[in-house]
């Protein structure tokens, strides 16, 4: 039974270290294999998911010294096999972009499905049509899916839907193919233009990450190289949001403030004061907050992974929000929970109307994926009494030490592993 206990009600006030962006980390790592010198990867976030991707990396013979808690040593030179099939790896949603490491470097790759988060069908039909027109054949076969080529060829790929998955994987697995390959219809994500910095830190060619369309000139060889991770934009929006959901004053510091743009946005929208200086933003919540209408939207639209933790706040904020799904379908599982501590939102289709309540309480809840998770916790953080969420393994994907870092901000939060800690809290908390 792990969980988090919170008593909440106490503004969170204070200032707040954002780590490494985890979805570019698990890119990153992937192209980190694609050469046999040695690479160095500094901020790097030690969360669950990209724990996973370093021990599958691991079980093909790939050497990952951790040099500090943020910092990996990384060495491919002798990788002893490209399937890749362990349990772990299938629970998490990046295994995909080795099968792009993989095939770019060795032609071959042989790797379980992905898994993830349930937040909706999640296909990966665009990676799988990006690797064939490179001149891979790719079938699925017991689970896994396998990639192979005599050769791989530059290519001209128009990606259907816009997707930071496949964009960075046809990246990857065309950065040595010869020619030039042409993505159009990337993602504009920051972490698709920090793995873009990674891979040409290596010696790529890749032109154009960060907008519409990519441009990977094909290189004999990728060579070492030392870098380090953006900060997270999602980390960094989740404590924005716990600010203004606990009508707290936040600094969220090692920031890229023109990444939190669209979230900065919103929060000013309803009511909260926003200060910008070069790598922090403040987010003070003085004034009763209003409501709003958001649409999740590809970068630099207002993130789907910052959806959830949008809704509990504007589930505080007075008046009726509309806040719109348009990326997964199903990501709108913790309303449930939300309910059951007093929220009023109906949802249609992919579209939760929110008329805002005073106050939620405390009630037992579960996590139902990472991002909800967290917001989840906001919720018990705003609420009346006490919260307890469980599953909160799925928190710990994606954020590390996420209520130590709560803690320092005064908020009341434990994790727990027994009924006789949450006795213990009840008694600390009064
Ligand atoms: C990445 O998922 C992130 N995961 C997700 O973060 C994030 O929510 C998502 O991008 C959107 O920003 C990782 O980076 C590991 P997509 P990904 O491909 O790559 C459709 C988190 O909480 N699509 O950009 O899987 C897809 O169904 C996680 O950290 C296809 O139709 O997302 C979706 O509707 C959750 N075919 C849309 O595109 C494909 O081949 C965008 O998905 C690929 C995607």
């Amino acid at each position: 039974m792990e969980q988090y206990v919170i008593k909440g009600g106490n503004p969170l006030v204070g200032e707040v270290e954002i780590g490494g962006a985890k979805n570019a980390a698990l890119a990153i790592l992937a192209a980190a294999i694609m050469t046999d010198e040695t690479v160095i990867i500094e901020n790097m976030p030690d969360v669950r998911d990209t724990n996973v991707m370093i021990q599958a990396m691991e079980s093909i013979g790939v050497l990952v010294e951790r040099t500090d808690r943020h910092t990996v040593k990384i060495n491919a030179r002798n990788i002893h096999g490209h399937v890749i099939e362990d349990d772990y790896i299938k629970k998490i949603r990046a295994s995909y972009y080795l099968i792009g490491a993989l095939l770019g470097k060795y032609k071959n790759a042989e790797v379980a499905l992905p898994g993830g988060c349930n937040i909706g069908s999640r296909p990966i039909d665009q990676h799988l049509k990006g690797f064939r027109a490179l001149g891979a054949k790719v079938s699925i076969a017991h689970g896994l899916i396998i990639a192979e080529a005599e050769e791989l060829k530059g290519s001209h790929i128009y990606l259907d839907v816009v997707s930071v998955g496949a964009t960075i994987n046809v990246m990857l697995a065309s950065v040595m193919a010869p020619g030039t390959t042409i993505i159009e219809n990337s993602a504009k994500e920051p972490h698709v233009v920090d793995v873009a910095n990674f891979l040409n830190s290596m010696g790529a060619n890749i032109k154009g990450a960060g907008t519409d369309v990519i441009r990977v000139k094909g290189v004999p060889s990728l060579r070492g190289t030392e870098y380090a991770i953006i900060p997270d934009q999602i980390e960094a929006g989740t404590f924005m949001f716990a600010a203004a959901a606990t009508k707290g004053d936040v600094t969220v510091k090692n920031v890229i403030p023109k990444h939190l743009e669209s979230i900065s946005a919103k929060l000013m929208e309803i009511g909260c004061e926003i200060e910008e200086s070069d790598d922090a933003v403040r987010v003070v919540a003085a004034k009763p907050l209003g409501h709003t209408h958001v649409k999740t939207l590809p970068y630099p639209g207002f993130p789907t992974d910052m959806q959830p933790q949008i809704a509990v706040t504007l589930g505080l904020s007075a008046g009726t929000s509309i806040v719109t799904e348009s990326i997964f379908e199903n990501r709108f599982k913790y309303v449930d929970e939300l309910t059951r501590m007093g929220a009023n939102i109906k949802v249609e289709s992919n579209t939760a109307i929110i008329d805002g309540v005073p106050r939620y309480t405390g009630a037992s809840i579960t996590a139902p994926d990472l991002r909800a998770g967290a917001a989840l916790v906001l919720a018990g953080l705003a609420a009346e009494g006490i919260t307890t969420v469980d599953d909160i393994r799925y928190i710990e994907r994606g954020y590390e030490d996420f209520d130590a870092k709560l803690r320092l901000l005064g908020a009341q939060i434990e994790r727990i592993t027994s009924e006789r800690e949450l006795q213990k809290f009840k008694l600390k908390v009064g």
